[in-house]
């Protein structure tokens, strides 16, 4: 059987880059989505120079413009099984006094962004009957670990922890939507006195992301494991 198409946002670099490679390592075509796509352009280049089948797109998730021309993009190439909503921002600062473009970006790629990728991209899964969404949240994101994080960072990763148990819920058991928490990994976002690699961080996501057809839906996982919410 064909293995489903990925989708995998701020795949450039990071986490994302890492599920990417995994996914087209294993047989997925795979979409390198990236909100400046030569970046994206240029890993994707280098993975198809391995023979994986990687093609990379524009998507600024904070953007519905950028959204809707990458769902258009995507849907010219194929139907896609697999949205891996993986983009993130970590900024620093006070809620009260931060500036509030930070907080509306944090809102936007962690909890507006992945809904309206959700909302185009899943109404196909169901009438294939079979679909696979990743929410990239953060140990941070749960309140059994006191939403950490600075800023925006812990309770916009905690709605999108709560998106995954409301869309579960709207999508029924063959469009499958769980979160997950990479643990603390070496990238841009995590710092380099990280202890997980990139191909760690992605390795529950690539388990969630081919999840067989009697596999959870509505959960939160870090190292293919249920954590606390
Ligand atoms: N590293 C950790 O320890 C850790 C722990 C828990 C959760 N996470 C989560 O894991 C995910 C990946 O993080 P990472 O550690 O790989 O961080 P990273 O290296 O900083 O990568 C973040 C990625 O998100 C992209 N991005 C940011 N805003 C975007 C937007 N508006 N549209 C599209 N892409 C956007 C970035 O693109 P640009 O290159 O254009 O900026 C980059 O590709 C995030 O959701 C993060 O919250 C990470």
């Amino acid at each position: 059987m064909a293995k489903d198409r990925a989708l995998v946002t701020g795949a450039n670099r990071g986490i994302g880059l890492a599920i990417v490679e995994r996914l087209a390592r294993e047989g997925h075509p795979t979409l390198l989505c990236a909100r400046d796509l030569s970046a994206g352009e240029a890993e994707a280049v280098r993975l198809r120079g391995q023979g994986l089948d990687v093609t990379a797109l524009a998507l600024d998730v904070a953007r519905p413009a950028s959204i809707a021309a990458a769902v258009a993009a995507a849907r010219k190439i194929g139907p896609v099984g697999i949205l891996v909503n993986n983009a993130g921002v970590l900024s620093e600062g006070n809620l009260l006094d931060m500036p509030q473009a930070d907080i509306d970006d944090a809102l936007a790629v962690h909890v507006a962004g992945p809904l309206a990728l959700v909302r185009a991209l899943a109404p196909d899964m169901a009438a294939r009957g079979r679909g696979r969404i990743v929410n990239m949240s953060s140990g941070w994101g749960a309140f059994a670990q006191g939403l950490g994080g600075p800023g925006p960072y812990g309770f916009t990763k905690a709605a999108l922890n709560a998106l995954t148990v409301a869309l579960a819920r709207d999508l029924g058991p063959k469009v499958k939507v769980n979160a997950m928490s990479p643990g603390w990994v070496r990238t841009r976002m995590g710092g380099a006195g990280a202890p997980r690699t990139t191909e760690q961080g992605a390795d529950t996501a690539y388990w969630l992301a081919t999840l067989p057809d009697d596999g959870p839906t509505g959960g939160f996982f870090q190292d293919r494991k249920p954590i606390a919410w």
